[in-house]
């Protein structure tokens, strides 16, 4: 793995892009419980970075949503596993954020239905489906080198050696409030008291399970999102990601590939060094 040399901030400004090696990958993980602001977030820090994005929460809710559609209670470990097996689920990286298909076809916002979201949980902690899924996401991340990737196990078991892995908390009640929010704007009525309690057991879950479980990986920066507006978690992020890689911003894309090339014989970081 080669780490990134440089930042570069295009002339607006308003992005700025890690120079890195053709030949380099480069994995910043986002891991965390719901309602963080963890996708948003990946998505736009991957923009900001010029690095694909990853929702890996998608893929459990797909098959999730097919497991509903089939009629297979997703509580079902061997019949889930089997269809697991059976149906392709992959992103048209085309689009931005990639879109999920299922079998060719795009799922769009089916995966985020309250049903969806009760009945991943159970699919999520089936560890055949953890299995095949983790091999899924290291195939990506072979094909796509440059990633933000989010989810609840991609910087504790997924990319355990990630270039840069962070870990995104926030408190109950405020989750709790900010998928509220969400609801109400897609037309869905709720109070936060039901979905504290929800947000509550699918933490248990989440982090309870033998595989997988959420935890925060060994050595994450740690970003309790609470009392902050998002742009400031994606500053924080940023300047996380430059510190962890050891990387300059510099102010043209000239000076970034200088940099890169002036570094390029200088030994690389162990990446199963511990890192404080
Ligand atoms: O982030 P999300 O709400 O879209 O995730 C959906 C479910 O999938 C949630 O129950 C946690 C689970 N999940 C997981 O177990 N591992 C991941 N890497 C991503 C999501």
């Amino acid at each position: 793995m080669i780490a990134p040399e440089a930042l570069f901030r295009s002339s607006a400004g308003a992005d700025i892009v890690l120079v890195v090696a053709a030949t380099a990958s480069f994995i910043v993980t986002i891991d965390g419980p719901a309602g963080t602001g963890k996708s948003t977030v990946a998505h736009r820090l991957a923009k900001r970075l010029g690095l694909e994005f990853l929702d890996t929460g998608a893929m459990y809710r797909a098959a999730a949503l097919e497991a509903l559609v089939r009629g297979i209670d997703p509580a079902d470990g061997e019949a889930v596993a089997q269809l697991v097996r059976e149906i392709e689920i992959r992103f048209d990286w085309r689009r931005d954020p990639p879109e999920l298909l299922v079998d060719g076809r795009a799922v769009g916002e089916r995966i985020r239905t309250p049903q969806v979201t009760t009945a991943v949980s159970a699919v999520a902690s089936n560890p055949r489906v953890r299995a095949a899924m983790v091999v899924s996401q290291r195939k990506i991340a072979a094909a796509h080198r440059r990633l933000v990737t989010e989810g609840r196990d991609q910087g504790s078991v997924v990319f355990a050696d990630a270039d840069v892995r962070i870990y995104l908390d926030a408190r109950p009640e405020i989750r709790a409030r900010r998928r509220v929010e969400q609801l109400r704007s897609k037309g869905i009525e709720t109070t936060e008291a039901e979905v504290l309690a929800q947000i509550l057991a699918r933490d248990r879950m989440d982090s309870s399970r033998r595989d997988g479980p959420l935890v925060c990986p060994d050595g994450a920066d740690v970003v309790d999102t609470s009392d902050i507006h998002i742009d400031e978690v994606i500053d924080r992020l940023e300047e996380i990601v430059r510190r962890r890689a050891g990387v300059a911003l510099v102010e043209s894309r000239d000076a970034a590939q200088a940099a890169t090339a002036r570094t390029a014989e200088r030994p690389r970081r162990d990446p199963n060094e511990k890192r404080a």
